[in-house]
């Protein structure tokens, strides 16, 4: 295990009921920007309950946040947020306007020089303005983590950011607010919590039961819980796949041990360039990365076939072939893609995928910092 600091802030309040909170969670009179997307929550009434919870605030709202948040609206949030005296974002919807929520925290103090180069640089916003999340779409964990990955459509790319500040101060969760989502979001928010653990998990075999061990559970939670909350929409069902997503990617199962973010980088610039859900874009890459390295990440395939699967083949190849095709399996039982052939008419261009990590400066991906651009363009090839 490699030293770490853990600090997650944010309090979940998580179940039935729990908007109700608000009004103690912030505090009377502050001024609150409430950030959403394209109108689900008007749908579905979460925003009249905000709205409702905040009546001891002041307000302003910034609706129109897409999926795939994109750098150029932010900006225009951040005009209001400064001329408003913003003093809390309150992120009302899944990943895409938490990201956009926790990004906005960053920039409203930036100003003189532009954001997105100033953050890709490296910078880091001096103060970071207090974020509130309540989530309508579990997926990401975006609701307790540091990360927001933004769209700049005028570069065409689509980036990771992450700031430790702008980790939400409070984030709510109930399971009640996803009985609107429609099969395919349901089936996305699974997929993408299951890679989530996947990328922390499936690396090398270091000293770390705690995390491994913890890892298996979301995978296997994941994998009796994801097609139930597609088929049934159970209670139980909504419960699980929330939590299990939100741990997925809070910072516990990937402390101190190797990670590798690979195929969420390639998705990334896959959903730059061809609009394309982020988990649809994962479980196209996802396998044939499995395949790719499946030498190398042998130990973790067998451990992962055993403890996750219950494969019980004594060759070690063999096992970790198979669980592969129980992943592919899995994600197809989850609606979605594994090979690009699957999403014509569609057609991925190798060497537009490259362009983007090139200019993104993913070059040197995996846990062993081995993925460049070569071993891209074959993982892809293996995905046609
Ligand atoms: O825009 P609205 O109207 O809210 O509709 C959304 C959107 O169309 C809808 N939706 C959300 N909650 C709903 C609902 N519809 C009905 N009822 C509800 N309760 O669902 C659509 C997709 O929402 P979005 O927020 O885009 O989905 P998701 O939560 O999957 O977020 C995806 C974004 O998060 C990024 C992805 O790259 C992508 O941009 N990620 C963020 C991460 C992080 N911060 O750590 C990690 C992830 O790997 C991921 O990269
Ligand atoms: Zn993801």
């Amino acid at each position: 295990m490699t030293a770490f600091r853990l600090c997650n802030p944010t309090q979940i309040l998580f179940g039935a009921d729990q908007l109700k909170e608000l009004e103690s969670l912030v505090p009377a009179g502050t001024k609150v920007l409430i950030l959403y997307g394209g109108g689900s929550i008007k749908k579905n009434g979460i925003y009249d309950q905000v709205v409702a919870g905040l009546k001891h605030c002041s307000v302003v709202e910034f609706g129109g946040i897409e999926a795939n948040p994109v750098y150029e609206t932010i900006l225009k949030a951040a005009e209001l947020a400064r001329a408003s005296g913003t003093e809390l974002i309150l992120a009302v919807g899944g990943g895409s306007v938490a990201d956009a929520g926790k990004f906005l925290a960053s920039i409203v103090p930036i100003e003189g020089v532009d954001p997105w180069d100033y953050l890709v640089q490296g910078g880091v916003s001096t103060t970071t303005l207090p974020v509130g999340v309540v989530l309508t779409l579990p997926a990401t964990g975006s609701e307790s983590n540091p990360v927001s990955v933004i769209s700049n459509k005028g570069k065409g790319l689509k980036l990771p950011f992450a700031n430790e500040k702008a980790r939400p101060q409070f984030a709510i969760l109930d399971p009640d607010f996803m009985k609107s989502l429609d099969r395919r979001q349901l089936e996305n928010g699974a997929v993408d919590a299951f890679t989530h653990v996947i990328e922390q998990y499936l690396t090398l075999p270091v000293n770390a039961p705690v995390q491994f061990g913890f890892s298996e559970t979301l995978l296997k939670v994941l994998i009796e819980w994801g097609p139930k909350l597609v088929e049934t929409g159970s209670t139980e069902a909504r419960e699980n796949v929330m939590w299990a997503a939100n741990q997925a990617l809070n910072g516990l199962i990937g402390a101190g041990v190797p990670q590798d973010w690979s195929t969420h980088m390639i998705g990334h610039a896959i959903t730059a360039l061809y609009d394309i859900d982020h988990a649809r874009t994962l479980t196209l890459v996802m396998p044939a990365l499995m395949r790719f390295k499946a030498v190398d990440k042998q130990d973790m395939l067998v451990r992962y076939a055993r403890n996750v699967w219950g494969i019980t083949e004594a060759d070690p190849a063999k096992a970790a072939e198979l669980a592969i095709a129980r992943t592919e399996a899995f994600f197809r039982e989850m609606g979605c893609p594994v090979r690009f052939s699957e999403i014509a008419p569609t057609k991925v261009v190798a060497e537009d995928i490259v362009h983007h990590l090139e200019v993104a400066g993913h070059t040197a991906l995996g846990e062993r910092q081995d993925i460049g651009i070569k071993q891209v363009r074959d993982i892809l090839a293996m995905a046609a």
